[in-house]
């Protein structure tokens, strides 16, 4: 639950007319399926039960798949605001513990445009500003126009699991989005690790190549086991952590988001601007 001092804090800030801001993270991966869709929805479903509010974004266009993972499903979707259909509002659905979501939608027909995010900025700066996390599940490796999206988000939280395919992935993708923005700060997530060995040398072997190529070092998030009460989770359509609490998956992901809340706290997102100002600049000022 949230600590008394943070909500006090946040009254004092309100009230002072300085209201903390959005903070947005993408969780993303070079190589698919390497458990980015179920590490958001049970991320954001930890940050909800601890008080803060959250708004969660499927962004796999046409391939969502969040709904399912909790065993819901959405009427409208992103790909009815994309194309003009429905306004923000009437696309916001009610997740688990009072989790917010909106749908990626299904149907690889639909050709969208993820800049339409970018184009009613007023109403979505509006909207957004209501929450404490915005957390945006994209899919598998990048695209043009998950591009300028992804360089407009406060933090990448990359995930990656312990094979070599995975981790090279992970690499392409950090080092690709850092040569454009030097400044964007990654958390990594080693996901279905066999042991907690395998986990620290898996987020080592990455860390150890970004700081000698990119030179830069890259924050260790957190290690997420192999469990297998995921995959039950996954068919009975129940969020993991919700599903069985006490898994080693969740355990995991329960210490993962206090040692980021701990690590938010060092650094707050108030100097940097808003999601939706750095995607404006992105849109149209470059
Ligand atoms: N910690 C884990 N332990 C066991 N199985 C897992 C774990 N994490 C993910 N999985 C398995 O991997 C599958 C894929 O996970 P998920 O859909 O979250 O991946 P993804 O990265 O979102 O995939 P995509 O790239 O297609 O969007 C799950 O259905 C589950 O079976
Ligand atoms: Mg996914």
């Amino acid at each position: 639950m949230k600590d008394q001092a943070e909500i006090l804090r946040k009254k004092l800030r309100r009230r002072h007319g300085l209201k903390p801001k959005t903070k947005a993270v993408a969780v993303v991966s070079g190589k698919g399926g390497v458990g980015k869709s179920n590490f958001s929805l049970n991320f954001s479903i930890s940050l909800s039960k601890r008080g803060y509010s959250v708004l969660l974004f499927d962004m796999d266009v046409g391939m969502g798949n969040l709904d399912i993972l909790m065993g819901r499903s959405s009427e409208k979707t992103i790909v009815d605001y994309l194309t003009g259909d429905s306004k923000l509002a009437d696309i916001i659905l009610e997740g688990p513990e009072g989790v917010k979501y909106i749908g990626g939608g299904t149907g690889l027909n639909q050709l969208v445009n993820l800049e339409r995010l970018g184009t009613l900025t007023n109403e979505l700066d509006a909207f957004l500003e209501e929450y404490d996390y915005l957390i945006f599940d994209m899919g598998a490796g990048i695209n043009e126009s998950s591009l300028k999206f992804l360089l407009s988000v406060h933090e990448i939280f990359v995930i990656t699991t312990p094979e070599p395919t995975a981790l090279m992935d992970a690499y392409a993708i950090i080092k690709y989005l850092h040569v454009l923005d030097e400044k964007l700060p990654f958390q990594i997530v080693a996901n279905r690790t066999q042991s907690h060995q395998d986990g620290t040398a898996t987020l080592k072997r990455l860390t150890d190549v970004v700081k000698k190529f990119l030179d830069f070092d890259p924050v260790s998030l957190g290690i997420l086991p192999d469990d297998r009460s995921v995959q039950q989770a996954v068919s009975r359509q129940i969020p993991f952590t919700m599903f069985n609490p006490k898994s080693k998956a969740s355990l995991a992901l329960d210490e993962l988001v206090n040692r980021y809340l701990e690590g938010a706290k060092q650094i707050p997102v108030q100097q940097s601007s808003s999601f939706v100002s750095r995607l404006k600049k992105f849109l149209f000022e470059r």
